[in-house]
């Protein structure tokens, strides 16, 4: 097979290789991909992800058998649909089940209409009758953006000034752009939060093993909000009695529920789940692979991957058993120092070498290009994510933590506690 992946981060370069393992695939394409994923696959990096047609007509000159979508933007802007549309084999939600994770406010009426354990909440198009609501609201209080705001859309606020400042910043001064037309004030809910990746035909539903994720930039979870700084898995939080509650009333609930609403879900559905007193919430969907999830997760994924997309895309899904490995992996973000916010980039990268022939080590790039020298630079906040597999998490974030330090670039950024949550356990 053909096959084209459609995006350019870590979540990315993981996906392509797990296609490259597999003996089914002949040739990998990627836009824009980046400089690690140009190492196994044809990249095009003037191709956009938002470049609908440029995309549509790149896969039918390479003639693929395949395209597989990977980013929320164009999942939830419909480009599933366009590559249908002209005849290509698509993986990925179409646009009306990729609303899953395009509107919070669609995400939170499904939860509530199909009984699926979510925080209380109520949604607003008028920022008038948002701040009337605040002023009996508990606090602290949750506001969020409806639509996608490269999850930086979540306000905590602890006080109703800052509540009432947040309803501003989203609704009026559209902090987030059109996002921020409608919102979703929630109750404030508490207890360790876990990542549950899943592939879903539309009716079927098979779990992955389970993630946790390191949002903030800074040790002991201090700092901005950030697209990710790390990941291990699995997770002791996620433990039986948490799969089973969740099996019984969110996972296939929330499959059924879309079938039942016309917007059959074909894809991956990731779970972000607040473990709290009361059992689990589904804090968030995600129609896709999370990013830096992934790279833990499907390292450890026994199975061909690409017999998992065919019976995602066929329907035929409850005839495969999904397999991991029986260890562990953590994933260390190398970032940009500044990330989120500012940061320079363009800084050579060296020591990518180190990983080579190396089986439990991967080193995933991000935020990475060729310049016109040819020599490989950091291209975004977000670098390289160095993962490491071992018997168990302390293993793995031994590795993981000791393989960061065979790469270097000017600015090299990480967060130094990634995985000892593991340790309260
Ligand atoms: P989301 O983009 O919905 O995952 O939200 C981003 C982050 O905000 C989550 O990972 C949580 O840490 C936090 N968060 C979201 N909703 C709530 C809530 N209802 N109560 C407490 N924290 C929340
Ligand atoms: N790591 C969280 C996400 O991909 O949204």
């Amino acid at each position: 097979m053909k096959v084209l992946i459609v995006g350019g981060g870590g979540r990315e370069h993981a996906i392509a290789i797990s296609m490259k393992k597999s003996k089914r695939v002949e040739k990998l394409y990627c836009v824009p991909g980046n400089a690690g994923i140009a190492q196994i696959a044809e990249c095009e990096p003037s191709i956009g992800v938002m470049e609908f047609d440029k995309v549509v007509a790149y896969a039918k000159e390479k003639e693929v058998d395949l395209v597989f979508v990977a980013p929320d933007d164009p999942l939830v802007g419909g480009l599933v649909d366009e590559l249908q549309a002209a005849g290509i084999r698509t993986f990925g939600p179409n646009k009306k089940a990729a609303i899953l994770e395009g509107s919070k406010a669609f995400s939170k009426d499904l939860m509530k209409k199909y009984n699926i354990p979510t925080a209380a909440y109520e949604n607003f198009d008028d920022p008038n009758k948002a701040l009337a609501y605040l002023e009996t609201a508990p606090m602290p209080i949750v506001l969020k953006a409806d639509g996608l705001a490269l999850g930086k859309g979540v306000l905590i606020c602890n006080t109703l000034e800052e509540a009432k400042a947040g309803v501003k910043e989203i609704m009026l001064d559209k902090h987030f752009g059109s996002a921020g037309n409608r919102m979703v004030i929630e109750e404030f809910i508490t207890g360790p939060e876990v990542s549950v990746l899943s592939f879903v035909d539309g009716k079927n539903i098979k779990i992955m093993t389970s993630a946790q994720d390191h949002k903030r930039a800074k040790d002991n979870d201090e700092g901005l909000n950030t697209g990710g700084m790390g990941t291990f898995s699995p997770t002791p939080f996620y433990t039986a009695e948490v799969d089973e509650f969740c099996k019984k009333y969110i996972y296939q609930a929330t499959v059924d529920a879309m079938a039942a609403e016309g917007r059959e879900f074909k894809g991956v559905i990731f779970f972000g789940l607040m473990l709290t007193p009361n059992g689990p919430r589904v804090l968030e969907y995600n129609a896709r692979f999370g990013d830096p999830e992934t790279q833990v997760v499907l390292c450890r994924m026994k199975n061909d991957i690409m017999d998992v997309i065919d019976a995602c895309i066929d329907g035929t899904l409850d005839q495969i058993d999904l397999e991991f490995e029986d260890n562990a992996a953590v994933c260390v973000v190398l970032a940009s120092d500044g990330y989120p916010e500012s940061y320079e980039k363009g800084f050579e990268i060296t020591g990518l070498e180190n990983f080579d022939d190396k089986d439990d080590y991967f080193c995933f790039h991000a935020g990475s290009k060729f310049d016109d020298k040819g020599r490989i630079v950091t291209n975004g906040g977000r670098v390289l994510g160095v993962t490491a597999k071992g018997a168990t998490l302390k293993e793995a974030r031994a590795k993981a933590y000791e393989a960061t330090e065979w790469v270097s670039f000017a600015n090299k950024y990480k967060r130094n506690d990634i995985g000892k949550a593991i340790d309260l356990v």
